[in-house]
């Protein structure tokens, strides 16, 4: 797992909507890996970290694709692959402005369950809280 952290600490940096951590903080965590097929065979393109936080409820902290990967699929690999393995109801937040990834959740049926006012950039960007069950 630690030899992923580069990869991981690139795809972050290079994806600004996503929360930025120390990449030593994953180990904290559970992390999901999405290597690329065919052309760049094995290639880290995106990864997501999540947590069980409770025996029905697990809570999605990041997910991140790499510029050159997006809109092929990876984010919904990762969040299939979330899905099988987390147990319960599935909370994420994300920050209003940013609508590809509310456009994501959406997507893989995700919805809306609160909003926190001002949760992000010191008070200025409200977080959605978002919620998935199985
Ligand atoms: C959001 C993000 C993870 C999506 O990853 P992705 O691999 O490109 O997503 P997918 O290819 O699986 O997209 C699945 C669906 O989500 C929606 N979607 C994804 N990106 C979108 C975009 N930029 N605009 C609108 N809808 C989008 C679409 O419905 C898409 O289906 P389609 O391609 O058939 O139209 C990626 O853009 C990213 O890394 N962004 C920066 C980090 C970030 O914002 N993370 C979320 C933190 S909460």
């Amino acid at each position: 797992m630690e030899s992923d952290y580069p990869a991981i600490a690139r795809i972050q940096q290079a994806s600004p909507e996503a929360a930025q951590w120390p990449v030593g903080d994953y180990s904290n965590f559970r992390i999901l890996i999405a290597l690329l097929a065919g052309e760049g065979k094995g290639i880290i393109a995106g990864f997501c970290a999540w947590r069980q936080s409770a025996p029905d409820e697990a809570e999605l902290l990041n997910v991140a694709v790499s510029p050159a990967s997006r809109r092929m699929g990876v984010a919904s690999a990762l969040l299939g692959a979330l899905r099988r393995e987390a147990t319960g109801k599935i909370y994420l937040e994300v920050a209003e402005p940013n609508q590809p990834a509310i456009a994501l959740y959406e997507h893989h049926g995700w919805v809306r369950v609160g909003v926190r006012n001002g949760y992000y950039k010191q008070g200025s960007v409200n977080a959605i809280v978002m919620a998935k069950s199985t």
